[in-house]
């Protein structure tokens, strides 16, 4: 009797996953849904657009989202007893950039599978994808999954240059001979503003926007662009080009393509459609204190950071807010350790004397203000004086050539519900192979179905008063997004009050108030919860060195768990992105453990 109710109970629960298969859904990232363009024709009435949506799961024109492997999707369109499948490769490159890849042509177009296995089988591979044998459509997002209109983007052409510019289209044949043409980003970091001069066409001014840019072959950058020609010509509106900067010069060359693809006479940074080529306007000189001055900036100070560039002298900040470039250079150093006297410059030209406070918070964490006064003159006293900056305004900014990572201070899983929406259940574990990673996963709590999940790079962290401060750069969708968490420090329990503290570690939150009450589970559960997704960083703004996993001991909230041992083999770690070693992985790595204790 017993036996078959066990049986039964057996063939229900198979039962229910056979359902669960059939129906199977999967999310897009929120980063991916809203609104888009995509280019339909480029015939000779010049290049057309079509609107393309992407909702939570499904891309109309496509195909709902069946099933999720890695940057893959299997979209299918369900109509009676006939199924259209397809599977596409999905990278955002850059916040409004998303690049489609299809194995050919047709299979985005028109053909597509009835049988998944013969979909999936066709899914490009990501090496096909980086060596571009698949067929590529970038998609140009113009609103948001609110609706909203998408937020400008900073250019990662921020100089004053003079230009040169020729076309290699022997049907539109244009030139500048010499650098009597000038490119600025004045007033807006997010503009190029190009003025042609002395050409074999009438002088003009053309804007174009940033759109965002992403790592291309060779060492290149692939940008985008918004043409404002285009409202008066048939010239298409969106442009993909290929930068690349000569780092002792700083020159740059700049080429576009014909359309709006990332292919069509787009050859390499000094060959496409239009070629620009670029050499900074010699700075205007500055104030002698400077220009002969003893003040550096501090050695932990030096480097690429998220939004700045600093050398001993000069400390350059991109503001995301303001759309200004400040250079700032080093006058005086105060007697406390953490302000300088500072003369900064705009790229517009304004310059005045501030005061900067530089905080260092981890060797990947600086932060950093700029006293509210500022004066035309040097002989002011008290702009390094405290009153002149407030406590809670910090600028926060992430390492990019990080020499050694740092470990977050989570070990283990925890779970608990979204505050706001408790339907939804949360999980934060860490991965015992690489301290410096942890997911994040939200699900329906009755379904378990996966509707969000996240993989984040901890930076470092820091505690002020009871509060601790995680510096965070996301993996999964359009790298070098940073994210700040505040969490609450609790130390004989074992329960951890989270909240999101935006891009610049915003203060006067109460995450014990406000956050997501997370609850340890079990003792060593760090052991097996390996992820079952493994992405891979889809850009990268700047080439930076492979950083070092640290063997630093991971910092625990809570009870003291054991850290991972120095000398770990880290190479499993490689293998684990293959679903199936997902189980021989944790094996692996539970033997390791036990042979540790
Ligand atoms: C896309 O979504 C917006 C807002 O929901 C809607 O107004 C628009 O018609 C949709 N476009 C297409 C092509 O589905
Ligand atoms: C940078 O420019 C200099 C001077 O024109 C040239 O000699 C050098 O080869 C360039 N470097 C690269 C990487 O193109
Ligand atoms: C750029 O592409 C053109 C045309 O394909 C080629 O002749 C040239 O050698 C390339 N330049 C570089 C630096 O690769
Ligand atoms: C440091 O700042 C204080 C307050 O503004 C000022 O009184 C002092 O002179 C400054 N010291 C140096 C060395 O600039
Ligand atoms: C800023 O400057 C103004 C005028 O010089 C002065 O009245 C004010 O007290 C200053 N504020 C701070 C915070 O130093």
């Amino acid at each position: 009797m017993e036996k078959t109710t066990v049986f039964h109970l057996l063939r229900f629960f198979i039962f229910q996953q056979l359902c669960a298969a059939i129906s199977a859904t999967c999310y897009f990232p929120p980063e991916f849904q809203g609104e888009y363009k995509m280019q339909s024709t480029n015939s000779g009435d010049g290049v057309q657009y079509s609107v393309l949506n992407i909702t939570g799961n499904s891309i109309p024109i496509w195909g709902n989202c069946h099933r999720r492997i890695g940057n893959n999707f299997i979209l299918m369109i369900n109509s009676g007893s006939n199924s259209c499948i397809r599977c596409l490769h999905l990278k955002l490159r850059s916040k409004n950039i998303l690049q489609v890849n299809a194995a050919s042509q047709e299979s985005i177009s028109k053909k597509c599978y009835t049988r998944e296995e013969s979909a999936e089988a066709n899914c490009p591979t990501e090496l096909s994808v980086q060596k571009r044998t698949t067929t590529e459509i970038i998609l140009f997002k113009t609103k948001d999954l609110e609706g909203s209109n998408i937020q400008r983007e900073f250019c990662p052409l921020y100089n004053n240059y003079n230009l040169r510019y020729f076309t290699t289209d022997k049907f539109y044949r244009r030139e500048c001979i010499g650098f009597e043409s000038d490119l600025d980003t004045c007033p807006s970091g997010s503009t190029l503003n190009i003025h042609f001069r002395q050409c074999l066409f009438d002088n003009y001014d053309l804007k174009f926007d940033c759109l965002g840019e992403w790592e291309g072959p060779n060492g290149q950058m692939h940008i985008a662009l918004l043409d404002n020609r285009h409202f008066k010509k048939q010239l298409p509106q969106y442009r993909c080009g290929l930068y690349k900067r000569n780092e002792s010069t700083g020159s740059i060359y700049l080429s576009l393509g014909k359309d709006s693809t990332c292919n069509t006479d787009l050859h390499n940074a000094t060959y496409g459609h239009e070629v620009f080529e670029l050499v900074p306007k010699e700075e205007t000189s500055w104030p002698r204190e400077i220009a002969f001055g003893q003040c550096n900036f501090p050695e932990w100070l030096i480097g690429n950071w998220e939004h700045a560039r600093v050398d001993e002298k000069t400390f350059i900040y991109l503001d995301h807010n303001s759309f200004k470039t400040y250079t700032i250079k080093c006058v005086e150093k105060n007697n406390s350790d953490d302000k300088y006297l500072v003369f900064t410059r705009t790229q517009c030209g304004e310059e005045q004397y501030n005061c900067l406070k530089i905080k260092k918070r981890s060797t990947n964490i600086i932060e950093f203000q700029l006293g509210t006064n500022f004066s035309k003159n040097k002989d002011v006293f008290d702009l390094c004086s405290e009153t002149n900056f407030q406590d809670n305004n910090w600028i926060t900014q992430g390492r990019l050539n990080r020499k050694l990572e740092a470990s977050c201070p989570i070990s283990g899983e925890y779970t608990g519900v979204i505050p706001d929406n408790t339907e939804f259940c949360a999980k934060l574990w860490s991965d015992c192979r690489a301290p410096e990673l942890m997911y994040y996963q939200v699900s329906d709590c009755v379904t378990s179905e996966v509707v969000e999940e996240r993989e984040y790079r901890c930076l470092g962290h820091w505690t002020e008063g009871e509060l601790l401060y995680t510096y965070t750069q996301r993996k999964d969708v359009a790298s070098e997004a940073f994210e700040c968490f505040v969490g609450s420090i609790i130390s004989e329990k074992e329960d951890i009050y989270i909240k999101e503290a935006g891009e610049h570690c915003q203060r006067l939150i109460d995450p014990l108030q406000y956050g997501m009450k997370l609850i340890k589970q079990g003792l060593y559960s760090c052991i097996g919860s390996i992820p079952n997704t493994h992405y891979d960083v889809t850009t990268k703004r700047l080439s930076t060195i492979q950083p070092n996993s640290a063997s630093t001991k991971s910092w625990n909230i809570g009870a003291q768990y054991p850290a991972i041992p120095d000398n770990y083999d880290n190479t499993i770690g490689g293998a684990a992105s293959i679903l199936s070693v997902k189980y021989l992985v944790s094996f692996i790595i539970f033997v390791n453990v036990i042979v540790y204790f």
